[in-house]
């Protein structure tokens, strides 16, 4: 089996098991409580802050601990939407954002918010400009992500900071699929508010974090109990937090090694189907781009008849678009590109991880042309 699908979820690390098991058993307390069994948990969440905090280069004070990628994101956009309404309800984003962010921009816009949603270029790549032009006087946040989920491609953050922290709005940064893969740099980025999630960086389901830079003014999105210092009420995932900061830990140690080693191996599967594969084309930017992703569409294929193949091949990857009911929705992040549909409809989203190894990308190599090349010959592609 060959997993290269990592930008939809990663296997959790040994070391990340070995890490959380002591929370499922003897380390059973509530962090909130004063007694042993309380403050034998409470330090361990402490110190998971200091490591998530450590690979993302804020400080521990400013992270909050949530259940989900999708939870930081609401928390920043509602959170702020709330916090600074009465001086404006104008939100800047771009196109490509993951739906954590359209979503809860769009249930925003139903509340009466004004949402201008910016373009992105041919390569996914958004340009500062159009940014800066899009900023009026009643904008209180920008969003723009760090790396996209389906073509990996970076946005230029710290041009995009210096533009927010210029005209004195906040910028909320998606950083979910860059974190652990290139280094944040918070400090120095201009970013007010920036979302992580677990299970994209080897630690399980269900953890993730909101980084709130000091001093910037978001509101809880849940309420209750004075956890994460009243910012997010509710018991903590003792467990699934002590994983988060091992993982990160684990990825802060060895993320340059390895990202070396996966781009390699991502250069060496892209090159290859490429120079197998007649038509096939790489979307987005090749050189502003995560060293772990690559989005090729293939003409005259539907992506999900290939995955399909794939798939009984012992291959799992992904497409951006969704086939439900007889209707296949394409990918709204192709689009803002300028991809027509026909070539997007054709696009396979290949991400790489820590397991991975070069005689996988070169079975990968071994089974794909045969696959799209039989497709083609079927006619219809499907
Ligand atoms: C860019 C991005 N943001 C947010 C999320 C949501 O994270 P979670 O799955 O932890 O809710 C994802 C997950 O796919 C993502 O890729």
């Amino acid at each position: 089996m060959i997993y290269l699908d990592h930008n939809a979820t990663t296997p959790v690390h040994p070391d990340v098991v070995e890490a959380l098991l002591p929370f499922l058993t003897e380390k059973f307390g509530n962090p909130s409580s004063i007694h042993w069994a309380g403050r034998a948990v409470k330090g361990a969440v402490e110190e998971a802050r200091e490591r998530v905090a450590h690979l993302v280069g804020c400080e521990p004070g400013e992270v909050v601990f949530t259940a989900s990628g999708t939870e930081a994101d609401n928390m920043a956009i509602k959170g702020v939407a709330a916090a600074l309404a009465d001086r404006g309800n104008h939100i800047v984003a771009t196109r490509v954002e993951h739906p954590a962010v359209v979503n809860a921009l769009l249930h925003l816009e139903r509340l009466g918010c004004t949402v201008t949603w910016l373009d992105v270029d041919g390569d996914g790549v958004l340009d500062p400009d159009r940014l800066e032009g899009a900023i009026t006087d009643r904008t209180i946040l920008v969003c723009a992500m760090a790396a996209n989920n389906e073509t990996g491609v970076l946005f230029p953050l710290r041009e995009i900071g210096a533009i927010a922290a210029r005209r004195k709005v906040y910028l909320h940064c998606d950083a979910v699929q860059a974190a652990g893969k290139i280094s944040l740099g918070f400090r120095e980025s201009g970013i007010a508010l920036l979302a992580l999630s677990g299970h994209k960086l080897n630690a399980p389901k269900g953890v993730g974090a909101l980084v709130i830079r000091r001093g910037v003014k978001c509101h809880p999105l849940i309420h209750g109990g004075a956890q994460e210092r009243n910012r997010r009420g509710g018991t903590e995932n003792v467990a699934g937090i002590v994983a988060f900061g091992a993982a990160c830990e684990i990825a802060a140690a060895t993320m340059a090694g390895e990202m070396a080693r996966l781009k390699r191996l991502r250069d060496r599967l892209e090159e290859g189907i490429l120079a197998l594969v007649p038509g096939a084309r790489v979307n987005g930017s090749r050189e502003r781009r995560l060293p772990t992703t690559t989005n090729i569409s293939f003409a005259g294929v539907e992506a999900d008849s290939l995955l399909m193949a794939l798939d009984l091949a012992g291959i799992a990857a992904s497409s951006g678009s969704a086939c439900s009911s007889g209707t296949l929705k394409l990918s709204p992040v192709l689009a803002a590109m300028g991809i027509a549909p026909e070539v997007a409809r054709g696009s396979v989203r290949f991400s790489l991880g820590r397991g991975n190894t070069e005689g996988e990308i070169d079975r990968v190599l071994e089974v794909l042309p045969g696959i799209v090349a039989r497709m083609r010959r079927g006619g219809d592609g499907s």
